[in-house]
Parts: structure tokens; C-alpha cells; sequence
């Protein structure tokens, strides 16, 4: 086998390693992004930016915490398995219509039907629980670290 030869040959296992690594690849995620999904028509407020790496890593938050099968119970998962997004089980585009006075306002798992208060739900209610723990271990602290507030998650509040 002559030099050429060879350098043809490992050059095409290169080129298919890297493909098989695609495809072995499973679903990648940013370290850090801006939640804003695609299938709104419109966002109202700023994006508020997700440092996932720093959640599911310095935070120490299993995957189940935020990942959940179609029943809703808690996935264990690790870097590098298929995911799926919020938006294909909490189908509906932005929050929840407001309702008229006298009408019933939806509540739980009819509620989370919007995405935006699956999303609020899941966020917030960490955060407020967190930061209560917080406040009991640092008395001396008035407020937690994690973001509670409208203006705390999507910077600059409501888009003008
Ligand atoms: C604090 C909540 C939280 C934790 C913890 C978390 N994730 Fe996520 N993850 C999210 C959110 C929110 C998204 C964005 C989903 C969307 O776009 O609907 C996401 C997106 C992803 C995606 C990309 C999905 C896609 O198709 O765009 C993958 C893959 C993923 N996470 C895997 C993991 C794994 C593995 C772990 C644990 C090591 C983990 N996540 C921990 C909340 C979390
Ligand atoms: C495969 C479908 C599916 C996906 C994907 C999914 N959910 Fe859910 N989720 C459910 C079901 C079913 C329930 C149970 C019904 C309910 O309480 O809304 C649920 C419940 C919840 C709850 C209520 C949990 C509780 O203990 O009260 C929150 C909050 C939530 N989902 C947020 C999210 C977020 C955030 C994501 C994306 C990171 C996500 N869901 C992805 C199907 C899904
Ligand atoms: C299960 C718990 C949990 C969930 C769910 C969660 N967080 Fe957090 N988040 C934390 C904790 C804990 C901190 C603060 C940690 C610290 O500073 O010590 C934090 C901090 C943050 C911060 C400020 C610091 C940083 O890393 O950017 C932002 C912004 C944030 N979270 C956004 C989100 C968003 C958006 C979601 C939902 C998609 C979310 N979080 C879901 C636990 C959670
Ligand atoms: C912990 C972070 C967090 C806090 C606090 C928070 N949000 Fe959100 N909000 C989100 C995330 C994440 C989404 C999902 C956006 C997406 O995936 O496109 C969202 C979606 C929305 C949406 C639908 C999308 C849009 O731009 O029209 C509205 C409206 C909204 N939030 C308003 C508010 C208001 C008002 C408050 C205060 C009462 C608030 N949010 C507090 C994280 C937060």
C-alpha cells in the first residue's frame, strides 16, 4: 500500500467516525440560551435568559427536576440522551387567557396546557422554595439568590 493510499483510506475513517458521532450525538444543548421557543407568534417580554449547564451542574438540580415523561413523572437522564421539548406536551403558545369576573380561572394540569405557566410553574416555584431555605440558613440575607420577579428573569420587563 503506498502512502497516498493510506492517507486516503484514514482520512475516510476520520469522515465516518465523525458521522457516526452525529448520529450517537442524541439531542445537544446550549450551556446557556435564551427561552425563547420558536413556536410563539410573539413574545411580549424580554426573554429571560436559562444557564442550563450552571442548573443541571453548580446547582446540583437533577434532569427530572424540569424533565418529565408524558405522565409527568421525573425522567433520569444524562448529557447527551433525546429530550423533548416543553412546547410538544404543553402545547399552547404564551399564558393562560385571562378571565372575565364571575368565570372559573384554570387551575393545575388544565392551566399548564400554556406553556407559559408550565414554564412559570416549574422556574418560579423552584426559586421561591429555594430562596426560603436560603433566608432560614442566612438569616441576616433579606432576599434569596434565585430570580422571583417579572423583570429579574426577562430583563427590561415587557418588549415597548
Ligand atoms: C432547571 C431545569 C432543568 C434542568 C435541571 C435540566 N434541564 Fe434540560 N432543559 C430545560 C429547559 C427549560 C430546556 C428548554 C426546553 C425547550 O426548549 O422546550 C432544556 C433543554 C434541554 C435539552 C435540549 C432539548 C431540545 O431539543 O432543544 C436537552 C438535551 C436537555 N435539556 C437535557 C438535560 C439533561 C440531560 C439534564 C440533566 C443533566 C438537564 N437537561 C437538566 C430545563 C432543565
Ligand atoms: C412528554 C410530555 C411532557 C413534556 C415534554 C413536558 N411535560 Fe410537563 N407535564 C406533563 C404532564 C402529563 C404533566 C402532568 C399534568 C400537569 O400537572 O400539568 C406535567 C406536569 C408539569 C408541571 C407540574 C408539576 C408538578 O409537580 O406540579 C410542570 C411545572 C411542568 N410539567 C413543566 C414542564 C417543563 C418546564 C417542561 C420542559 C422542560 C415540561 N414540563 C415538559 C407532560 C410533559
Ligand atoms: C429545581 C430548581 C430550579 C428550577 C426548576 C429552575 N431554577 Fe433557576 N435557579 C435555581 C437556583 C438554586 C438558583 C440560584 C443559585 C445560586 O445563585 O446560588 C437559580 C438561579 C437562576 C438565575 C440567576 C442566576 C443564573 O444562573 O442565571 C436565573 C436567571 C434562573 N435561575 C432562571 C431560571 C429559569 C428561566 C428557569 C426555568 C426554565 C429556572 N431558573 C428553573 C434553581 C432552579
Ligand atoms: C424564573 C424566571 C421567570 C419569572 C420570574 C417570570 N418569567 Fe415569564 N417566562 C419565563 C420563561 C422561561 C418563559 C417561556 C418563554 C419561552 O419559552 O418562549 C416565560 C414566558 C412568559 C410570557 C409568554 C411569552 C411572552 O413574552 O409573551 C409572558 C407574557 C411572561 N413570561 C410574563 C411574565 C410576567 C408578567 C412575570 C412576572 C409576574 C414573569 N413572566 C415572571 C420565565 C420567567
Amino acid at each position: 500500500m503506498n502512502k497516498t493510499r493510506i492517507t486516503t483510506l484514514l482520512a475516510a475513517l476520520v469522515v465516518s467516525l465523525a458521522a457516526v458521532s452525529l448520529l450517537w450525538a442524541g439531542t445537544t444543548v446550549e450551556d446557556t440560551f435564551d427561552m425563547k421557543t420558536k413556536e410563539y407568534t410573539e413574545h411580549t417580554y424580554n426573554p429571560a435568559p436559562f444557564t442550563h449547564k450552571k442548573h443541571a451542574e453548580d446547582y446540583n438540580i437533577s434532569c427530572g427536576e424540569c424533565h418529565h415523561d408524558a405522565d409527568g413523572k421525573a425522567l433520569e437522564l444524562t448529557m447527551g440522551d433525546d429530550v423533548q421539548r416543553c412546547i410538544e406536551c404543553h402545547k399552547i403558545p404564551g399564558k393562560a387567557p385571562k378571565v372575565k369576573k364571575g368565570e372559573k380561572k384554570l387551575k393545575g394540569a388544565e392551566k399548564r396546557q400554556y406553556h407559559a405557566e408550565a414554564l412559570h410553574d416549574n422556574c418560579i416555584s423552584c426559586h421561591k422554595d429555594f430562596n426560603k431555605d436560603f433566608k432560614k440558613k442566612n438569616p441576616a440575607e433579606k432576599k434569596g439568590p434565585a430570580p422571583t420577579s417579572c423583570n429579574k428573569c426577562h430583563p427590561g420587563g415587557k418588549i415597548k
